[in-house]
């Protein structure tokens, strides 16, 4: 054979390796990965999330921002749940997750109920994309079905949480770049930041743009900095509703707020700042249908950022430690 003709052909296997994992990428989770093992799952799930969002309604927000912290980095594999110890550097204190990321009290009071009933056979990291989706139903958002059977890893990485992890003081570009190397288009970035329409921020998160940016609304400025003041660290977690009219209602708020220039974050206001997501926000502020429908679908695809499946990783007895 040729050098040219052994190329082609190692291009021809090549190809149909690709294929194959592309196959089984999009195979490995399934929505009825426990019916046999754990067919109780998706209640005891609800069940032990419903009277802790009824107490704390705010952590139907900050559940499915975690989730997004854990797709985030190196895949949906419950990394963000990990603890830091002695040979593992987690997340969690990550400049995006620290004193910032709340809840994991909660996920831990889920798995052990989940354990309870089905011992050794559920991930975190499917525990963790289960709650995100029952939190925001909780909060009034829409639901969808969550692909199921990730595993869990063994590592975490707090140097990619603080690569990967968006930055509130990023602009349009690199937030579109951030979702694009997660294999998520601009207008799921757009989708997906309707999250905000739940939740709060801490001062420190949202000073720069109420003080030195131009295109936000002068009087709500003024109420944001009312409670912000300009020089760190005085205020630094004070919060404020990422949402001002409704930050324990899901809906499309978010979107108006924005074309108001009433965004929290200089993240958020540079999905409406001139660029190539004006028109969808624009869109989405009128129409909440069109919203839920593709926040849903952005959120099991977000889900299925490179699953651990199979052998890979293991099922964690306590998320919080490798076993
Ligand atoms: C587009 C890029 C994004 C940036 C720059 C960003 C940034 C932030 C920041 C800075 C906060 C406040 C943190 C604090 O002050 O403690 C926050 C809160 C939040 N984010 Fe995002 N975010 C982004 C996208 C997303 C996505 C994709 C989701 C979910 C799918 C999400 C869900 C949330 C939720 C629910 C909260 C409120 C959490 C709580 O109240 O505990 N965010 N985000
Ligand atoms: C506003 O910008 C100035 C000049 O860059 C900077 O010194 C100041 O710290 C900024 N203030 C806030 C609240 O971000």
């Amino acid at each position: 054979m040729s050098t040219w003709q052994s190329g082609k052909f190692s291009v021809a296997i090549v190809s149909v390796i690709c294929l194959l994992i592309i196959c089984s990428a999009n195979a490995q989770l399934s929505a009825n990965y426990y019916a046999s093992s754990c067919p109780r799952l998706q209640r005891i799930v609800r069940s032990a999330l419903t009277p802790e969002v009824r107490k704390d309604r705010r952590l139907g927000a900050s559940l499915l921002r975690m989730h997004f912290h854990d797709c985030f980095v190196n895949g949906c594999d419950g990394s963000v749940l990990l603890d830091d110890t002695d040979t593992l550097t987690g997340e969690k204190n990550a400049f995006p997750n620290r004193n910032s990321l709340r809840g994991f009290d909660v996920i831990d009071t889920i798995k052990t109920r989940v354990e309870a009933a089905c011992k050794d056979t559920v991930s975190c990291a499917d525990i963790l994309a289960l709650v995100a989706r029952d939190g925001t139903v909780l909060l009034g958002g829409p639901s969808w079905t969550v692909p199921l059977g990730r595993r869990d890893a063994t590592t975490a990485s707090q140097m990619q949480a603080n690569i990967d992890l968006p930055s509130p003081a990023s602009d349009l570009s690199a937030l579109i770049s951030s979702f694009a190397n997660k294999g998520l288009t601009a207008a799921e970035m757009t989708a997906l930041s309707g999250s905000h329409t739940i939740g709060q921020a801490q001062c420190s998160s949202f000073r720069p743009h109420i003080y030195n940016d131009t295109n936000i609304d002068s009087s709500f400025a003024a109420t944001r900095q009312s409670n912000c003041p300009a020089t760190a660290p005085s205020g630094d977690t004070n919060l404020a509703p990422l949402d001002l009219q409704s930050p324990n209602q899901f809906g499309s708020n978010y979107y108006q707020n924005l074309v108001a220039k009433r965004g929290l974050l200089h993240s958020d206001q540079e999905l409406y700042n001139g660029g190539s997501q004006d028109a969808l926000v624009k869109k989405y502020s009128n129409n909440n249908r069109a919203f839920r429908n593709d926040f849903a679908a952005a959120m099991i695809k977000m889900g299925n950022i490179s699953p651990l499946t199979g052998t890979d990783g293991e099922i964690r007895k306590n998320c919080r430690v490798p076993n």
